[in-house]
């Protein structure tokens, strides 16, 4: 039998911070081990709220190369562009006629924006295009495309998991037989757990997060500036509640972990060093990636290969998946 599939789809929103690398990269990554696993770029998402051709472009490629220096594997793994597979845009035509707009209508995303227009007395539905909209129905064609058996995804996509579902059961009770597989979502952990540079969950809106691939002179400096309390060198520390330790847990090994875990509690190790301490095992980890990631993005073409190629396999499945459905509504 073969391996059970995983689907999941990258917005390209540039290069990420370590939350993201813990939070979503790496574990996304590990269930290439057991699962033929499917990565795309969702451009076509993104066009919803990047209008510039050069940023979607870049964006694009960083995320690309991301994924790449971080360990995704093209031969084990697919990696493609949403965009280039034109059976997506025709499965998620198809799977409109068996969407109830009330549906979309109770999306959260889209909820919190007419929330926001009412109490700003704008139009309810002002700046939404309804490629937001309908941006459930998309992403329900990047899944169900793959008959895929699991999607991992963070927290804030369970509700788009269960509308992909919602849209799945309608076609399979319309028919009467099991056209398409009902996905299962895989939700993780929020990363709330990691947390940045001022205690606060690591975020691109607060502001408090490490990149992943900064030179490590920069490096060294962000980790300087994360923020302690006031307790002098020679007070015994707590490692739980404090914000170098958790980072330091991310990148040590055990014996490291629980060497510093005993200078914490002995007192007389003041947080400078703790930091230092961050840094080298930290930097340790990053370097290898950054210098990587710094090879593939330099080399456009190398990615352009590489998602081209998957893009080619991509379509070859979905298109199938297509005809098949296709003629078993009458279309053709
Ligand atoms: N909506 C997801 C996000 O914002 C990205 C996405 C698009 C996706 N299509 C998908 C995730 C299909 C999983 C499966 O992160």
């Amino acid at each position: 039998m073969g391996k059970k599939i995983s689907c999941t789809g990258i917005k390209p929103t540039g290069t990420p911070h370590i939350g993201n690398y813990f939070g979503a990269i790496k574990p996304a990554l590990e269930l290439t081990e057991d699962y033929d696993a499917r990565y795309f770029i969702a451009d076509y998402h993104a066009l919803n709220s990047i209008k510039d051709p050069v940023e979607i472009k870049n964006s694009t490629y960083e995320v690309a190369a991301t994924w790449l220096a971080c360990g995704l594997d093209p031969a084990k793994a697919l990696i493609y562009r949403q965009s280039s597979v034109q059976a997506t845009f025709e499965l998620s035509t198809l799977l409109m006629a068996f969407t109830p707009k009330g549906l979309m209508n109770r999306a959260h995303a889209y909820k919190a924006i007419t929330a926001d227009n009412l109490e700003n007395n704008r139009d309810a539905d002002d700046g939404v295009n309804m490629g937001l909209f309908t941006y459930p129905i998309l992403m329900a064609a990047d899944i169900l495309q793959f008959d895929s058996d699991v999607v991992p995804v963070g927290k804030d996509q369970a509700q788009h998991l269960e509308m992909t579902v919602d849209i799945a059961q309608n076609i399979n009770y319309n028919y009467k037989k099991e056209l398409i597989k009902i996905p299962q979502a895989l939700i993780r952990d929020s990363v709330a757990t990691i947390p940045g540079l001022d205690g606060r969950k690591m975020s691109k809106s607060y502001n408090n997060y490490i990149p992943m691939f900064m030179e490590s002179n920069k490096l060294r400096k962000l980790i300087m500036k994360i923020i302690t309390n006031s307790q002098t060198v020679e007070e015994p520390k707590d490692p739980d509640t404090c914000n170098i330790f958790s980072l330091f847990k991310l990148f040590a090994t055990k014996t490291e972990i629980a060497t510093l875990r005993n200078k914490y509690l002995a007192g007389g190790m003041g947080w400078g060093s703790a930091k230092k301490e961050l840094f080298e095992v930290m930097d340790r980890t990053l370097s290898p990636l950054r210098i990587r990631y710094n090879e593939i993005i330099s080399d456009k073409s190398y990615i352009d290969k590489i998602l081209d190629e998957g893009s080619l396999k991509a379509q070859e499945i979905a298109s199938q998946k297509m005809n098949f459905l296709r003629k078993e509504i009458g279309l053709g």
